[in-house]
């Protein structure tokens, strides 16, 4: 099947930019119908323009309450009848209505080896720690944040040199072919969720997800 996708974004966009490659070289059978940002700047709106994806800012414009802004975030979700939300760099949590309302269709990738790390600035925290390994996680999205079962996580080693900007450049092109493949399980109708479980063609996959070795993805 080919997926309808709503991207939701506040940033770079090169997560977008991940997705909308994989689609054109036919690795991930998607149609991305609408990408949504909180940030009317945001570099991902450029992309999406440039992709002829029809674009929408839903900012926290002042006097708007967070109630507001989650309704026209849901409505505007809906109206494009997506099978998945696709969470590429939003930073803000979305509201507990909204998770209900797409409960089990809200995919989120984490910079971090979940349950380590959730929340901002996981490559700072990590290299203040001795962990010998970072990575990502591709996870659904539940009330808590960055706690939902996870799907797939991709890891790699921390070198003794590493910077915040050079682990992250490590891990962003890891997950930007990570994040492409776990969505074509979905439109392979490969994946069944059952509460915190997760089933992949029909096997549970472990707390972690599947793990890929960074070699099969690169
Ligand atoms: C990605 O690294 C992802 O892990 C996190 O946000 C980052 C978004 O980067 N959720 P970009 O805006 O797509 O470049």
């Amino acid at each position: 099947m080919i997926l309808r996708l709503v991207v939701l974004l506040s940033g770079h966009g090169s997560t977008l930019q991940a997705l909308l490659d994989a689609i054109a070289s036919k690795q991930l059978h998607a149609k991305i119908c609408a990408v949504i940002s909180d940030q009317p700047h945001a570099f991902g709106l450029q992309r999406a323009h440039q992709a002829h994806i029809p674009c929408h800012v839903i900012s926290r414009k002042l006097g708007r309450t967070r109630q507001a802004f989650d309704d026209i975030l849901q409505q505007c979700m809906s109206d494009y009848q997506p099978d998945l939300i696709v969470l590429a760099g939003f930073m803000r949590l979305l509201g507990p209505r909204i998770v209900d309302a797409f409960a089990g269709k809200i995919i989120n990738i984490h910079p971090a080896l979940l349950p380590k790390y959730r929340g901002l600035n996981t490559y700072e925290r990590v290299l203040a720690s001795k962990d010998k390994y970072h990575g990502s996680t591709v996870h659904i999205v539940t009330q808590a944040c960055d706690a939902g079962p996870n799907l797939a996580q991709v890891r790699t080693p921390i070198d003794a040199n590493d910077t915040v900007d050079s682990l992250e450049q490590r891990v962003k092109q890891l997950e930007q072919q990570l994040y492409p493949r776990v969505l074509q399980w979905f439109a392979e109708q490969r994946v069944r969720q059952q509460g915190d479980h997760i089933y992949l063609d029909g096997v549970l996959l472990p707390k972690s997800g599947k793990i890929f070795a960074p070699e099969t993805l690169l």
